[in-house]
């Protein structure tokens, strides 16, 4: 059964107000054309159902962990992991930007939970919270540490907290700053990645420095639909799909100009109900 946008904890416009204007006043590295199509899977999200918590790993001021905070819906929490200089915890500057600028959309210490530790002392399975030994993650970013093993230890730590409609947004794939993270979401699909498939590809649209290209990684099971409601949704943006790292049919949305991405509403609804009849 779909959620229903009046269960928003932080009301049923904070996200659409944040991607469309909010989102420029926090710095970070987070392009329009990711916020639009993460704009798409979370409205995908509540109309297949999938509740959950929302964490990220390398929040920095904030920029992608707010629109997270703002999909929530009411009895749901976000998870904040970053460590905020070596030692963690030393750039203590970095650590208040990060709590003014979710305070500013009304994010309080109620709503999130910050752990300023290093991602790499934590063994999957223990961040964030689990219910029943199970992870309760709707919707994880990934964009921590960006050595090799860096990356490869924190989507094992994504992979075991995320619920079984879960996505991992894993950033900077095929970004030249950081050639080891391309090498990792490889190595990450080639060894035991489980159930775990890439699900779309999300091409950068700006200068390096403000972020870059995102892979949208979710289990076998719900890839299908996933795939179709983007597709429907961001259909203007859609360049292609085609076979990566080994899994069929990956759509790869590029933005030429503007993004430009279709509502969910009624008309969207019939037709998404109707291509993903059966999955
Ligand atoms: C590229 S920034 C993240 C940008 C952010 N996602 C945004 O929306 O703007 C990377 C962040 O990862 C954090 N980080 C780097 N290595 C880490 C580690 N080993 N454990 C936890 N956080 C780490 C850094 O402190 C930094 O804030």
């Amino acid at each position: 059964m779909s959620i229903d946008t009046a269960d928003k904890l932080f009301g049923a416009p904070a996200l659409g107000d944040y991607a469309m204007r909010g989102v420029e006043s926090v710095p970070g590295m987070l392009q329009s054309g990711s916020v639009s199509v993460l704009w798409s899977l979370i409205e995908l999200q509540d109309e297949f159902g999938i509740g959950g918590d929302v964490a990220e790993i390398g929040v920095h001021h904030g920029r992608l962990f707010i629109m997270l905070c703002l999909a929530l819906n009411a009895g749901e929490r976000a998870y904040a992991l970053d460590i905020f200089g070596d030692p963690p915890g030393s750039h203590a500057e970095d650590r208040d930007r990060f709590v003014a600028n979710l305070a500013r959309f009304g994010i309080g210490p109620d709503h999130f939970e910050l752990a300023v530790q290093d991602s790499r002392a934590i063994t999957p399975g223990a961040w964030p919270h689990m219910t029943e030994a199970a992870g309760n993650i709707r919707l994880i970013s990934v964009d921590g540490d960006h050595r090799r093993d860096g990356v490869l230890h924190d989507l094992a730590l994504a992979g075991a907290a995320l619920n079984q409609g879960g996505v991992i947004i894993a950033d900077d794939l095929f970004n030249p700053w950081y050639p080891t993270v391309t090498e990792a979401i490889y190595d990450f699909f080639r060894g035991p990645c489980g159930d775990l498939q890439p699900v779309a590809f999300i091409a950068a649209n700006g200068p390096v420095e403000t972020g870059a290209a995102k892979l949208l990684i979710g289990r076998a099971s719900h890839a299908p639909r996933y795939k179709a409601g983007l597709k429907l949704l961001n259909q203007d943006d859609l360049k292609h799909c085609d076979a990566f790292a080994g899994h069929a049919d990956v759509p790869s949305f590029f933005f030429a100009g503007q993004p430009s991405r279709r509502p969910l509403d009624g008309a969207m609804r019939e037709i998404l109900r109707d291509i993903t009849h059966g999955e």
